[in-house]
This record gives C-alpha cells, structure tokens and sequence, in this order.
C-alpha cells in the first residue's frame, strides 16, 4: 500500500486543473445500461472508483473501451449478459448500486449485493428501494442480495424522499426514464450532479424537469438513445484545492472551477480572510499570510455547506484564530479526521454532531492514517501547513477520489512524495 510523505511549510503559487467530477461521473456511467446505443463519456477522471465502475459494467456485459490516461471512456450496453452485481464489487464502492434502478427500466430484473455500511455511517439504501416498489418492482432482500423485478416494466409514481439523498434522487430519476407515464420526485437533492446526470439523459431523450429544484417530473420514453456527453467538473475537488491554497498560502488558479457550485464554500472561505475571485477560467485564491479568522460551518444538503468539504475545512480551522463549530448534519460519523488531525497538535473536540476547534499557532507534521476519502485529503492539508515531515498512510482512499494529486499540488510548489506504506 502508497503513502504520501509532505514536507509541510511551502506555499501554493500556480494553477491546478479541475478534473471531471467523480459523483457524476460514477452515475452517468451506470445510465449506459438505460440504452442499446454506444455512449462516450469526455472528461472522465481517471480514478480508482470509475475504473472500478467500469470494472463492474464489464461483468454485465458492457463492452467499456477506456485506454489508461485517456480522459474519453466509451461504453455500449448493447448486449447486457448479466443483471447481477456481486457483493465484491458493490461492497467496495457503493456508487455500483446505482445499477439496479438502470437494469430494472432497461431489462426488468436486477440482483444487486446490498452495499453495507462504510466508515463515515450506516448509509442504508431504504429510500431507493421503497422508490422502486412505489414504481411497482417486486423486491426481496435474500441473503444479502436486493432481487428486484418489475417484468412488466416500471411504473410511473409520486416518490416523496424523507430526506433530499443525492443518490435516492439520481436513482429513481434513472429508473424512472423508462417508466411508464409519469414519476414525481418530492423533496428531491439539489446537488448539481443531479443535473448534469438530467442534461446527459436529456440529451438521450429523457423527458425531464425540475431538476436541481426539490420537485423533479419524469415523463417515462420507449427508448433512450445514444450520446456523447461531458462530465461536469468536480465541484469538491476544486473546493479542496481551494482550501489546501487558503491553508498553505499564495496564488492559486483553480482552472475550469464551477463557482457558481461552489458558492456557500467560497463564501466561508472570505468569511475567513481568504480571497477568492471568480474569473473567467475558474477561481483564483489567494492568502498573503494573514492569519485566518475562526468560522462556523453547519453542513446541509446542496445549497448549503457540503459534506464532502467538511474535513477538509476542519483542517484550515485548525489553524485559524478563534474557535470554530463544525457541525455535520448530512452522515452521523463523519469526523474520523477528527483525533488524526489532533496528531499534529490541533485542538478539535468532538460531541455527536458538533466538532468545536479551537485553532492553534501552528501544526507540527506527524504519522496519520487516512479513514475515508474526505477525511484523507484533509490530513494532506495539514500536512501542507504543518512544520517539518507528515506521512499519510492507507491513501489508497484518495486515489479512489483525485486525480494526479501529489502532481497538481507539487507543480504549485507542494513538496509531496508517494512511498510504500510501512504498514
Ligand atoms: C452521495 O452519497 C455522494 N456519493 C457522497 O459523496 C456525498 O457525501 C453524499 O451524496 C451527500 O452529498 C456519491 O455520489 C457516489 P445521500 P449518497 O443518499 O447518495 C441517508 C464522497 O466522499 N439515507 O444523499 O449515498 C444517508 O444515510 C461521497 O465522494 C437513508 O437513510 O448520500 C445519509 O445520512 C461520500 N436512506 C443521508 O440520507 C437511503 O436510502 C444522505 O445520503 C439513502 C440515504
């Protein structure tokens, strides 16, 4: 296994490329299924989950062309040879459940591993099923396994989520594309990933609207055909980079940044000293070294704060001036950065919801283990402001969500090395 060795204490001058957003991306790759016709996906990011996901599309019999370091991935589920997505694939990355919803409008039946809790909560997948069976698919829950099915296809419904999930919303959208008449999604997610996946299913022939509102209308199709589409850029990855260049100081250009997505981050990071102007071609930030000013954060679905940024942002707290809240409405165990970033000598307490930091002159690098995607990359950070060495362990996490990280950030004057693990 890699780690990352920071030497800490360098600032960030350059400009970093905003890669194609992994959220998107896993989600517009398992609409493929919704179509006999060839699909390419353009500014794909080349990451552990979405080869992943185009691992598990291959054992369904998606033929996926998609050459290493090629940003353009090709996929034709003309011939779908198998609607079963094994434990394996699903217990590893969860976005792979994403498949029942497609297969069930496509081909009427799908048998999909149950994908289990992870490290930062229980993250059930009850508000997709109930979605489905209000669509009218039979499901049983056998040894593990989600056996759906719905021989005479979907049927549209009126689906009202308990909570606005992102992934219940993009899922029932999905499904419901092929559905017979119509579906009304009630307290449906915002996020901006829900409408890039929209625009790519319009572009197939979707009949969709209201998305990105808390009201979304499916009109069901016979058919959806083939496209060539790009996928949005990633709002979270530009946002950490974003942050990393408020902790470390300098000049940064966040090239092809989606501000307008990122506005409740942009706005907290001026909050706390930091510049941020949205040009152009991105987002450029800036610090002059000025100590931060502590700021409260209080996550929420999109538009709020979200909780993909909530690490990374305890880790520019750590140092700011004044004590900041952080409390993380979204997942109910999303502070396991928490004690590694107390490592390298900040003051965070934790009490369910709320993280209280209480910032501290400086960091000091230390030996931490990564415990999720987010939370590893906010130990990078850290590690960027910290005096003297910091090793991240198990990063095998954030291969999984940024591409070319070590590269982007060293090509801006980070000094940051891959090794293998001493694990
Ligand atoms: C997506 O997860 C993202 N993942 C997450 O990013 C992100 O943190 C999250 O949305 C919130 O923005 C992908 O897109 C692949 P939810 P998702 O359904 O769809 C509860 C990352 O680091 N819930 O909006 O799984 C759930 O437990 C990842 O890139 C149910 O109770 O999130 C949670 O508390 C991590 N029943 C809340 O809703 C359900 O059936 C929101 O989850 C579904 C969700």
């Amino acid at each position: 296994m890699d780690k990352l060795t920071i030497r800490g204490g360098h600032q960030l001058n350059g400009k970093i490329r905003i890669s194609g957003a992994k959220n998107s991306a896993l989600k517009l790759m398992a609409a493929a299924l919704l179509t006999d016709e060839p699909v390419e996906l353009r500014n794909m990011p080349n990451l552990a989950d979405s080869r992943f996901m185009a691992r598990l599309l291959s054992t369904l019999g998606v033929d996926v062309y998609w050459p290493q370091g090629d940003s353009t991935c090709r996929l034709n589920a003309a011939n779908i040879s198998s609607t079963i997505a094994p434990y394996d694939l699903v217990r590893k990355m969860r976005a792979t459940f994403n498949v029942l919803g497609p297969l069930l409008g496509r081909i009427g039946h799908a048998t999909v591993s149950l994908p289990g809790g992870c490290a930062i909560g229980a993250r059930p997948v009850n508000f997709h099923l109930d979605a489905f069976e209000a669509m009218g698919a039979d499901i049983v829950i056998e040894q593990g396994y989600v056996k759906a099915a719905a021989i005479r296809g979907l049927n549209g419904a009126i689906i009202d989520l308990p909570f606005p999930s992102v992934g219940a919303t993009e899922h029932t959208m999905m499904a419901a594309t092929l559905a017979k008449g119509t579906t009304t999604i009630n307290n449906a997610a915002r996020e901006p990933e829900i409408i890039d996946i929209a625009n790519m299913l319009k572009a197939m022939g979707a009949k969709i609207e209201g998305e990105g509102t808390s009201t979304i209308r499916i009109e069901g199709v016979d058919k959806l055909k083939g496209v060539s589409y790009s996928v949005m850029p990633d709002r979270i990855e530009a946002g950490t980079y974003a942050m990393a260049a408020a902790a470390a100081g300098g000049d940064v250009l966040l090239e092809g940044a989606p501000a307008a997505e990122m506005t409740s981050l942009l706005e907290h990071l001026r909050k706390a000293g930091v510049t941020a102007t949205v040009e152009d071609n991105g987002v450029r930030i800036q610090r002059n070294g000025a100590r931060l000013k502590a700021v409260d954060v209080d996550v929420q679905p999109h538009p709020g704060f979200a909780t993909d940024l909530q690490a990374q942002f305890m880790a520019l707290m750590t140092v700011a001036d004044g004590t900041s809240t952080i409390t993380e409405n979204i997942f109910e165990n999303r502070f396991l950065h928490a004690p590694e970033l107390n490592r390298f000598g900040a003051d965070i307490r934790v009490q369910g919801k709320v993280a209280t930091v209480h910032g501290v002159d400086h960091l000091v690098g230390a030996p931490v283990m990564a415990t999720d995607l987010r939370a590893s990359v906010s130990l990078v950070i850290a590690g960027l402001v910290a005096e003297g060495e910091t090793e991240v362990n198990r990063i095998y996490h954030l291969d999984r969500g940024f591409e070319n990280l070590e590269e982007k950030l060293n090509a801006c004057g980070a000094r940051i090395e891959r090794g293998a693990d001493t694990e």
